[in-house]
């Protein structure tokens, strides 16, 4: 896979720096697209520390059509794009749609324009599934109408690249549908940056421990899980960053017989709320204050990943235990408190 050129679109972001040190640790060249709309330029600091090599980084929002057009004609030998470059609140969403749509569409259907034999591995959702009939949750669930434009976004993207694999045979694509991505590097060198009130539950988890925030609310404890509080699939960003290298290599090597895939992205096994909060206790020794507040809109009962066909067809399974994603959530947060 030696020197193999990727885009990586978002590759400043969360998701995205993680999945960019994992493809330099694979022995890829990455070039990143990012926008800096969630995100900073220190990042690339971050991923320097941890391979010993700064990515090539071109400051691009994919909604300019000709920049992308003059980035694609200066640059057609990459042997694959992964494309995580979208807003991705989904309370934001919800007050500001017609932003979500056109960031989140134009940017894929910009990319998508100048291809015809690439290979795209495409950053979805389990958001999509909404609250499933049946759990764990396989890729042939059905998909259920989504429950903002965030997760709508991320619906309509799955459906554009699959009619376009149907008329451009020779270009490739995998959806990958992620759970719930929590933690960071082992190194604390890059995370996910707090910027604004934190929506997910463990940025505001780790706040609250060092005192950013007075309490935890937990949305909820009359749900019916085992302690009443919602189930969700955390899995490890790195485990997740892993997966992106894997679905990748199962792209270039043209192991499918289709052109088109999803895979669901998760542990295969589900935590409360409140299971959480105890294993974050356990890992870090650090006690959090919660109070117990009413169910917020929009949230489902319980989420976790069926992910057979990830360990069957891309050789990949997450590895990293919960703790070890809460104590990583936790040194990245004592990180950032010191800048
Ligand atoms: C997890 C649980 C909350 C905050 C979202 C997106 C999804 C994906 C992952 C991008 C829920 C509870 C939370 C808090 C709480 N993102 N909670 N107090 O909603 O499962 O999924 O992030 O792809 O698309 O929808 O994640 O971390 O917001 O919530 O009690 O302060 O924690 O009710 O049960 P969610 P979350």
């Amino acid at each position: 896979m030696n020197n193999k050129k990727i885009l990586v679109t978002g590759g400043l972001g969360f998701i995205g720096s993680h999945t960019v040190v994992a493809l330099i640790n694979e022995g890829f060249k990455v070039i990143i697209i990012d926008n800096l709309s969630n995100c900073h330029t220190e990042v690339l600091n971050g991923i320097q520390k941890i391979t010993g090599e700064t990515p090539e980084f071109h400051e691009i929002d994919l909604r300019e059509k000709k920049k992308v057009d003059k980035f694609f004609q200066k640059n057609d030998d990459l042997a694959g794009i992964i494309h995580f470059a979208a807003s991705k609140s989904v309370g934001e969403s919800i007050k500001k749609p017609l932003m979500y749509y056109e960031n989140n569409l134009c940017g894929l259907l910009n990319i998508l324009s100048f291809q015809s034999n690439s290979n795209l591995i495409f950053s979805s959702s389990c958001t999509v599934y909404g609250e499933a009939d049946r759990l764990p949750i396989s890729e042939n669930a059905p998909i259920k109408k989504a429950e903002s434009p965030y997760g709508n976004t991320k619906q309509i993207g799955e459906e554009i690249i699959k009619d376009f694999c149907k008329v451009e045979k020779d270009f490739k694509a995998i959806a990958l549908r992620y759970f719930n991505p929590i933690g960071a590097h082992s190194s604390a060198e890059i995370g996910e940056l707090p910027l604004g009130t934190p929506q997910n539950l463990i940025p505001y988890i780790t706040q609250t421990a060092i005192g950013q925030r007075e309490y935890l609310s937990v949305f909820g404890n009359d749900y019916f899980t085992v302690d009443g509080t919602p189930v969700r699939d955390y899995i490890h960003v790195m485990d997740l960053a892993e997966a992106h290298v894997a679905a990748l290599k199962h792209l270039i090597e043209a192991k499918e017989e289709t052109n088109y895939e999803v895979f669901n992205l998760g542990t295969g096994s589900g935590n409360s709320v409140l299971q959480v909060i105890r294993s974050f206790e356990e890992a870090t020794g650090q006690q959090l204050s919660y109070k117990v507040e009413n169910r917020r809109e929009g949230d489902i009962t319980a989420a976790y990943a069926n992910v057979e066909k990830a360990n069957e067809k891309l050789g990949w399974q997450a590895v990293r235990s919960l703790e070890e994603s809460l104590k990583s959530a936790w040194e990245w947060q004592k990180r950032c408190a010191k800048h």
